[in-house]
């Protein structure tokens, strides 16, 4: 048997009542005991005096980019970035190259997967065919390979037949909603602030109009929708509708949608250039009471790496897109929780338990007795500043370059393996 006693640590895991000091007992990979002392002979012990202990987070949108753009970021770097950023568990998108929308590209990522060993990844499979939007993929194969969910991310499925069809067939399924026809060549927002800076808008309807569809279509079928990266206020309004119907459809947020607004556009810096773009103050704060009330279940990152080569230069050539998993909980924690926008308990949940919950990964997101010792652990006085040397992606895309934030990772534990970078 293999066992560890993680010592002294401040436990803070909201969903299992625990704020405060506590010993936990690992055994073969799993919680065994929790209490306020654990003392055994002959057994490993790591020591988390002053440190804080939270269930390890799950992202349930990152693109990890192998096969295909390794250029970018692969499953081993994307692994390290997330051991890096305190999450044990991430779902990796298919817009890949080949696309992952067979049972055989969903093998294929998990036994990376089982190579690289450093986390739990879990593949979502394309909804259609090469992810073109028109032919659904065979996602009851894909099921059985071992995709969680399905995704054509990047792109709407703005087929509304071809999404019935997937609604009634699988879940959960994972919507990218943009009507794309109403934004063509956008960079920024759609806003008085676009037309003065002279970049193209993306209005928010653009979502709206997709986030309406997928509800009514979920509605009609009675199937698993989940929102990828909620930006718009009037997006709420949607989600409340399907809340108060009772369908079955839940909702993300990104870091970045929660952190910045469009205002961040007049640097010009392509750092900030995201899909779907960063919007408006009081957007920013709707989505904050949104993750507050419940109303949007989680935050994910939408870890999105592009090299500097083509990030850097052009803000109408650079790609969508900005990392997340490293610097997600730090800048929350440092622009948020710090700042008294939001509490600790609500950040954590949204981070771990919430994922776990609404995909149904079981032995997951807690700290209790009987549940996969997958947690991390924080020094949340200790700071470190973003450079492209400590991070662990190979790309450097964040907003965070060369900003300090508060909240330090000391371990991140998977299946009661302290995983060392
Ligand atoms: O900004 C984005 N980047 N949004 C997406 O939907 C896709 C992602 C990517 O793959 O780079
Ligand atoms: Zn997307």
């Amino acid at each position: 048997m293999n066992k560890l006693i993680l010592k002294n640590g401040h436990v803070f895991s909201p969903a299992d009542g625990l704020d405060g000091r506590y010993d936990i007992l690992i055994v073969d990979g799993k919680i065994s005991k929790i209490s306020e002392k654990i003392d055994l002979d002959g057994v490993q012990i790591v020591n988390l005096d002053g440190y804080t202990v939270f269930p390890g987070f799950i992202d349930l949108h990152a693109h990890f980019r192998e096969p295909g753009f390794e250029y970018k970021e692969d499953i081993e770097s994307g692994s390290r970035a997330a051991v890096a950023g305190g999450f044990t568990t991430v779902l990796v998108m298919p817009n890949t190259d080949p696309p992952v929308d067979s049972a055989e590209m969903v093998d294929y990522v998990l036994r990376r997967a089982g190579e690289v060993g450093l986390i739990n990844i879990r593949p979502v499979g394309a909804i259609t065919r090469g992810r073109a939007g028109k032919e659904l993929a065979d996602l009851k194969l894909m099921k059985e390979a071992g995709a969680v969910a399905f995704s054509d991310d990047g792109d709407w499925v703005s087929n509304s037949s071809v999404m019935r069809r997937a609604l009634e067939y699988e879940g959960p399924i994972i919507t990218h909603a943009e009507d794309k026809t109403l934004s063509p060549g956008g960079i920024m927002n759609e806003s008085s602030l676009s037309y003065e800076l002279g970049i193209k808008g993306i209005p928010h309807q653009t979502e709206e109009i997709a986030v309406a569809r997928d509800i009514l279509l979920a509605e009609l079928t009675g199937g698993r929708l989940h929102i990828a990266h909620v930006s718009s206020n009037g997006s709420l309004f949607f989600i409340e509708y399907a809340r108060t119907r009772g369908l079955n459809v839940t909702a993300e947020v990104t870091p970045h949608h929660l952190l910045f607004n469009e205002e961040v556009m007049r640097s010009y810096d392509p750092a900030y250039k995201v899909n779907p773009p960063l919007r408006t103050e009081e957007d920013r704060r709707a989505l904050i009471r949104a993750l507050k009330t419940g109303l949007i279940d989680v935050i994910a990152t939408d870890h999105a790496p592009h090299a500097s080569f083509e990030k850097e230069f052009d803000l109408n050539q650079a790609p969508f897109g900005i990392l997340g998993l490293e610097t997600a909980f730090p800048s929350l924690y440092t622009q948020l929780v710090m700042k008294g926008e939001l509490d600790l308990g609500t950040l954590v949940r949204a981070l771990s338990t919430r994922p776990a919950e609404i995909f149904g990964f079981t032995g997951k997101g807690r700290i209790k007795e009987g549940y996969d010792a997958d947690l991390c652990v924080w020094d949340l006085t200790g700071k470190w500043m973003v450079t492209r040397d400590a991070l662990h992606s190979k790309s450097s895309n964040t907003p965070f370059l060369g900003s300090e934030l508060t909240g330090k990772l000391k371990y991140t534990i998977v299946g009661g393996k302290v995983i060392e970078l």
